[in-house]
């Protein structure tokens, strides 16, 4: 089973082109000013952090991820009427925060692959990745530093998303069912957080940097947090049957590891739910556990819920005062986030 595990139902192949065109905009003009802040650190850290980034060596440009968060953040500038290129401290902050979370994250999840290459820590050892994600978090703080509000939010986000990472974590060693076991609801709480944060974050502060009112940056704070869990319930259907040599990422790590991803949580509550919690509760056949989740409806459920999701997204966005053709581009970004081939 490959990436079509979204493609097609969530947008249209014409909203895919915007947004990657969208996407790469982006890379091009933030390229030079994330690598002007990777040259200020210590060159062993320096080298790590292009790891991560994908700046790195014969694989510069191609290793590195899709670059959604700085999109969003010039985006941000763009719908609060400056050009986009005011959003660039903005989108180098949350590039970089994001890099340092996703380096940390394959630390606690044990993942060994991250954007198609070895995890950080597979390739410099645990007590190094740890330390170039810490340069890279910092890093990201320090290019906001002359805009102390715009530090409060990013600041803000990264409680967030500690809290949901913290909340992942804990799920993961709650039974499968019973009083204990994990609601969809904690569970959208908990994606909120550890992923609508940062992309809520990247919208605002675009916005806040662009001259925008604090209502206009806490609305597109909302959007993001929306399009965040519907993002974060794609990641889960993407670990479960996407293909890592288009997500970069593994597969099944999710299943083997406990975690309480949204495809499983919704398969629980269907007939299906005892059999699926018997197999997951002997921590093996992860491939059969994933055609029952299929076979439960929680793959439907699922991308039904992102949809819910995207939708609520995009209402919230008919409420903000914005730039017309700056609001035309995060409608097409949107959906194809979700579809997520690109
Ligand atoms: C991965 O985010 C982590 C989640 C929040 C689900 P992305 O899918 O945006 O990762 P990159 O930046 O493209 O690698
Ligand atoms: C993503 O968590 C959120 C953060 C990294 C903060 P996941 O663990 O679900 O993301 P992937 O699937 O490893 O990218
Ligand atoms: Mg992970
Ligand atoms: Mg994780």
């Amino acid at each position: 089973m490959t990436a079509p595990a979204t493609a097609g139902i969530l947008g249209s192949p014409r909203e895919d082109l915007t947004a990657a065109r969208i996407l790469d905009r982006a890379r091009d003009l933030v390229a030079p000013a994330l690598a002007d802040a990777v040259a200020a650190l210590h060159p062993w850290v320096a080298e790590m952090a292009e790891h991560a980034l994908g700046t790195r060596g014969t694989d510069a440009g191609r290793g590195g991820g899709k670059g959604v968060r700085q999109a969003l953040a010039l985006l941000g500038a763009e719908l609060a009427g400056a050009p986009a290129g005011t959003g660039v401290p903005a989108a180098v902050a949350v590039e970089l925060v994001h890099t340092f979370s996703l380096v940390h994250d394959d630390i606690m999840d044990g993942d060994a692959l991250r954007r198609g290459r070895p995890a950080l820590w597979k390739a410099y050892g645990t007590g190094p990745a740890v330390l170039a994600g810490d340069a890279l978090f910092a890093l990201g703080v320090e290019t906001l530093s002359t805009a102390p509000a715009a530090v409060r939010r990013l600041s803000g986000a990264l409680c967030d998303l500690v809290h949901g990472q913290a909340d992942d974590l804990l799920f993961a060693r709650r039974p499968w069912t019973g009083a204990e076991a994990v609601t969809t609801q904690e569970y959208e709480t908990m994606a909120e957080r550890k992923t609508g944060a940062l992309l809520g974050c990247a919208l605002a502060l675009g916005a806040q940097l662009g001259g925008a009112s604090d209502g206009t940056a806490a609305a597109l704070d909302g959007v993001g947090r929306h399009l965040g869990v519907a993002f974060q319930i794609v990641d889960d259907l993407l670990g479960i049957w996407g293909d890592p040599e288009v997500t970069g990422k593994p597969v099944h790590g999710d299943l083997r590891e406990g975690k309480k991803t949204f495809p499983v949580l919704a398969a629980l509550g269907s007939p299906y739910g005892p059999e699926l919690a018997a197999l997951l509760s002997a921590g093996e056949a992860a491939g059969r556990a994933a055609d029952l989740v299929a076979q439960a409806g929680g793959r439907a459920a699922a991308l039904r819920e992102a949809r819910r999701h995207l939708a609520a997204a995009d209402a919230l966005l008919d409420s903000v005062p914005c730039s017309p053709r700056a609001v035309a581009d995060v409608r097409s970004l949107l959906p194809a986030l979700t579809r997520r081939a690109l």
